[in-house]
């Protein structure tokens, strides 16, 4: 009775090892609801083509809601000898609804097809409930960049101050590629909706049930076009884990710089106590936690996608024992995401940015170097010798301690003649973000438009 699925061939049930080996309910339980849905969908099928009575699909939908109930219950749960969540449930329904009965239901499938399927419904459902957190995410972003308009900081490249910039524009820089993974998701969704159900174990089937009818009942688009690949095709799964990898990414490259904007050095942002941590023996300590739990979770996600590629990589078709590894790290990237992002958004939605010294930073460093090479190519200089000047102008003052704005007109005049008093009108933070209106810059103008864009585009999803 081991092995209950197919053990007529075999004169010995499995070892006790074999067992523990093959066994996958532990993790593949997170199917049972989508299981017994695809189950309910192909008696559907099986009635339509003649295979069952109307009372018998009756009976067998009945019997497969009282499953159902049991299995959220905890009435019904996965036996030590039950190998995977088809077998379990498939003992379950025998149970509920005679053999008679029960035993007819797996007639023209096979758990090849049924697993392909099943996990797309696992990760459809996981991709609405990511999906909503990623808005949620976003919308706070934008949120904490409406509140501070007209805030400046350092904008940085090499973490180097580089060219001051709107805090609005550093956090909207944050929310784009989070839109890029909501489109990302919205693209593969289109890909997952295809039914591997009526494929079988790899030819089709020969019983005349309808592919298209499940589908429908399971709400996919359509069957897949080739049974082969229907069984043994996992892009899907590994693509999905690469969207996810990437929200890791995005995530650990934000957090990286909430990690530095909280250091006492930098001292930018102020972290909220319901969203920090403490040391359990330094008692002054507030820790960043959450961003490094995010830094953290990437790499794990990351590495979750490699092993599932590594798996598929060079696996012949059609289905092969293998492919019961990819739902491990697809399903443990769904649970990482689905913990880190509400707290992460509590996160940002909490921080409090001390905008005062931000903008104290912002011009140091000589960040506003290009608003007067800039300021030079408009009065004709040509940029090779404004750039020239304007990087003597930094060591001009570099050796006397001074800020671009500080030398008298007698110094500028002495760095070069085209230096007038006139420059000193871009040597301001404000002047400078509010000149760069190109599209996509910093200037107040733009950053509005793209807050609006981004409220605007959120809400498409
Ligand atoms: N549990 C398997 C999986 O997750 C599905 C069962 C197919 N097993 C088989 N021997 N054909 O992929």
């Amino acid at each position: 009775e081991a092995g209950a699925l197919w053990g007529g061939r075999f004169a010995n049930g499995p070892s006790p090892a074999l067992q523990r080996l093959s066994k996958s309910t532990q993790f593949d339980w997170a199917l049972a609801d989508y299981d017994i849905s695809g189950s309910k969908a192909h008696a559907t099928a099986l009635a339509a083509a003649g295979y069952l009575t109307a009372d018998e699909l009756t009976a067998m939908h009945d019997a497969l809601e009282v499953l159902r109930a049991d299995v959220v219950s905890g009435a019904f749960v996965a036996a030590e000898s039950d190998e995977d969540v088809h077998s379990a449930l498939e003992r379950g329904l025998v149970e509920r609804a005679g053999a008679n009965l029960g035993g007819k239901l797996r007639a023209g499938r096979s758990r090849n097809d049924q697993i392909a399927t099943l996990v797309r419904l696992y990760m459809i459902d996981h991709e609405a409930v990511i999906r909503g957190l990623l808005v949620d995410l976003i919308e706070v972003i934008v949120g904490q960049a409406a509140a501070h308009p007209g805030a400046t900081m350092p904008g940085r490249t090499h973490l180097q101050h580089a060219q001051p910039v709107l805090l609005a524009h550093q956090l909207a820089a944050h929310a784009w590629p989070l839109v890029r993974d909501l489109d990302r998701l919205r693209d593969w969704s289109v890909r997952a909706a295809r039914s591997p159900y009526g494929a079988g174990a790899l030819a089709g089937s020969s019983l005349g049930l309808d592919p298209a009818l499940v589908a429908s009942e399971l709400g996919l688009g359509a069957p897949c076009d080739n049974s082969i690949d229907a069984t043994s095709a996992r892009d899907v799964v590994a693509e999905f884990a690469f969207i996810l990898a990437q929200v890791g990414i995005d995530l650990s490259r934000f957090s990286e710089e909430i990690i530095l904007w909280a250091t006492r050095e930098v001292n930018f942002v102020r972290l909220h106590d319901s969203f920090s941590t403490g040391s359990s023996i330094m008692p002054q300590k507030k820790n960043p936690d959450i961003a490094e739990l995010a830094r953290g979770k990437s790499g794990r996600l990351i590495g979750n996608l490699t092993g599932l590629l590594a798996t598929l990589k060079a696996l012949p078709l059609a289905y092969n024992r293998d492919l019961q590894e990819d739902k491990e790290p697809v399903f443990d990237s769904v649970d990482q995401l689905e913990v880190l992002l509400p707290a992460f958004t509590g996160m940002i939605a909490t921080l409090t940015f001390n905008t005062e010294r931000m903008a104290e930073l912002a011009p140091q460093g000589f960040s506003l170097a290009t608003d007067v090479a800039e300021w030079l190519v408009k009065q004709g200089v040509i940029f090779r010798d404004a750039h020239e000047i304007s990087g003597e102008l930094v060591r001009f003052c570099e050796e006397r301690g001074l800020e671009l704005h500080e030398p008298t007109d007698e110094q500028l005049a002495s760095v070069s003649p085209h230096l007038t008093a006139d420059v000193r009108n871009v040597l301001t933070v404000d002047g400078s973000v509010n000149s760069r209106v190109g599209i996509g810059g910093t200037a107040s103008v733009r950053v509005n438009e793209q807050l609006v864009e981004l409220a605007r585009l959120v809400t498409a999803f």
